[in-house]
């Protein structure tokens, strides 16, 4: 309700690459999948509750056959609430696109995780026009001449401006959900003033910290002739003002209950990976990617059995990483790396038959995830450089029992709000193996205060407040934009 408010009535268009729901054939027919995505997580539930068209790219095997001629589907299937429209993208475009500017370009520019950005014009040539194809569909979904475009992530810094040449009235609000780098490391791409000049084509445009607020206004000021009120956090150009805010995102408080007590998930979860009852557990949910440490954190799996060699056997690390951007080298490399260290872990240390380490290079679907947080006593965070990090969240609010231990990367989001965590250097090996021994060994009235804590934190700020603070300060943005439009 708090949505509607905000909205009243207005037509909202939310745009990203990644769609929410995924259809692919199997064996046993077309089965629906919700992707390992932090924007689809905390998008989601606020498209639910605000209806409108969610248009992303169709990238399902099954995709074609679930849709309508207009390409559009009634979603979630089970439970309709708003219009999933799909674009197709052909192999080429999403080569250069998805895979190679966003992905091997802006990803690791944005991360500052020491792996190269590429850039390449060939791949710049194909993001700029499905910039314009996923434009082209918004306005073409359209209803009215002022909608509220929410426009999602690094895959679409040219689209703002693009909608905004068709649509002048459009009230266009982008959320970045990445990191901005310092205005060097970004100088670095060739299409810099292209990118920043796309992004001024929006109203609004939201960071998750005010961090990269700064970072971002210190890159402008670098390389664009605009005028910025440091003050009023504005940026004019040209004819456009674009106002730049800090709305960290968040999850969707859980409201049902859960299938099983979490005495029947620390149970249940042993059993199927074979680990005696009583056996401590810590668990890490990521997608296989090199910003999310994930090797750091096993090198400190490996230095806290070093230095307490007591806990070989009475401790396991598992690992759900969902494969991801597989068909990048540097993906494909990191699984080696992650494979080979987990085995020499475990060749080291797995006393009496338990392995120290528990790979589980799959996707496993959110309530899976949710009875491995469960289960857990602690749940580690190591991201090299992470906008927010939704697992921080997730883990906590999954933990009505108050009992649990987060580690958490101090180069996160998320890291400056949930103070109450173990917070960590994912490249100091050291600390975070003191934070993984602290953790397990942690009095259960100091996890209890330090979870009741963050609890209440995450269910004040939940995603609703996020998606409700950014249309806020958008609606106050289009009703200045009308009394100034009155006035000349
Ligand atoms: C990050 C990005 C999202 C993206 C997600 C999954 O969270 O910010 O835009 O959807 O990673 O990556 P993928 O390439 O599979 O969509």
């Amino acid at each position: 309700s708090l949505l509607h408010d905000e909205l009243a009535g207005d037509e909202v268009l939310v745009v990203s690459n990644r769609e929410p729901y995924i259809h692919t054939k199997t064996a046993k027919g077309i089965e629906v999948r919700r992707p390992a995505s932090g924007l689809v997580t905390a998008v989601e539930p606020v498209m639910r509750a605000c209806s409108g068209t969610w248009i992303a790219h169709g990238a399902g095997t099954a995709d074609r056959e679930t849709v309508d001629e207009n390409d559009r589907v009634q979603v979630p299937p089970k439970n309709p609430a708003y219009t999933l429209r799909r674009v197709w993208l052909s192999k080429e475009e999403e080569q250069g696109y998805y895979y190679g500017f966003a992905n091997e370009g802006l990803w690791p520019l944005c991360h500052i995780a020491h792996v190269r950005p590429v850039f390449r014009s060939s791949d710049w040539e194909e993001y700029v026009k499905v910039n314009q194809r996923f434009a082209d569909a918004v306005v073409a979904e359209a209803n009215t001449e002022d909608p509220v475009v929410l426009v999602q992530d690094y895959h679409f810094a040219l689209l703002p401006r693009m909608v905004r040449e068709k649509l002048p009235k459009a009230t266009i609000i982008m959320f970045w959900h990445i990191p901005w780098p310092n205005p060097e490391s970004f100088g670095i791409c060739p299409w810099r003033e292209e990118i920043l000049e796309g992004l001024l084509g929006n109203t609004l445009l939201g960071f998750h910290t005010p961090f990269h607020c700064k970072n971002f206004l210190e890159t402008v000021d670098r390389y664009l002739e605009t005028r910025i009120e440091h003050e009023a956090s504005t940026i004019s150009y040209g004819g456009d003002l674009t106002q730049v805010e800090p709305y960290p995102i968040s999850i969707a408080w859980p409201e049902e209950p859960y299938p099983e007590t979490i005495e029947e998930s620390r149970e249940s979860v042993r059993k199927e990976l074979g680990l005696p009852r009583d056996h401590l557990m810590a668990i890490g949910v990521d997608r296989l990617d090199y910003t999310k440490g994930i090797l750091e954190r096993l090198q400190a799996v490996e230095r806290m059995l070093e230095l307490h060699p007591s806990m070989a056997g009475r401790f396991t690390m598992v690992q759900i990483a969902a494969p991801s951007r597989t068909s990048l080298e540097e993906y494909q490399n990191l699984e080696a790396r992650v494979r080979q260290l987990a085995q020499r872990i475990n060749s080291r240390f797995g006393a009496s038959g338990i392995d120290p380490i528990m790979l589980k290079i799959e996707h496993y679907e959110s309530d899976q995830v949710n009875r491995y947080y469960r289960a857990a006593d602690i749940c580690v965070v190591t991201s090299l450089h992470d906008g927010m990090n939704l697992v921080a969240k997730e883990f906590i609010a999954s933990r009505e029992d108050e009992r649990g231990v987060l580690i958490l990367s101090q180069f996160t989001g998320a890291a400056r709000e949930l103070h109450e965590a173990l917070i960590i250097n994912p490249y100091h090996v050291e600390q975070g193996a003191d934070a993984l021994y602290r953790a397990l060994t942690m009095p259960e009235m100091e996890q209890r205060e330090r979870m009741r804590s963050m609890r209440a934190l995450v269910r004040d700020f939940n995603v609703y407040r996020w998606a409700g603070r950014m249309l806020l300060d958008a609606a106050r943005l289009r009703r200045r934009e009308r009394v100034t439009a009155k006035i000349h």
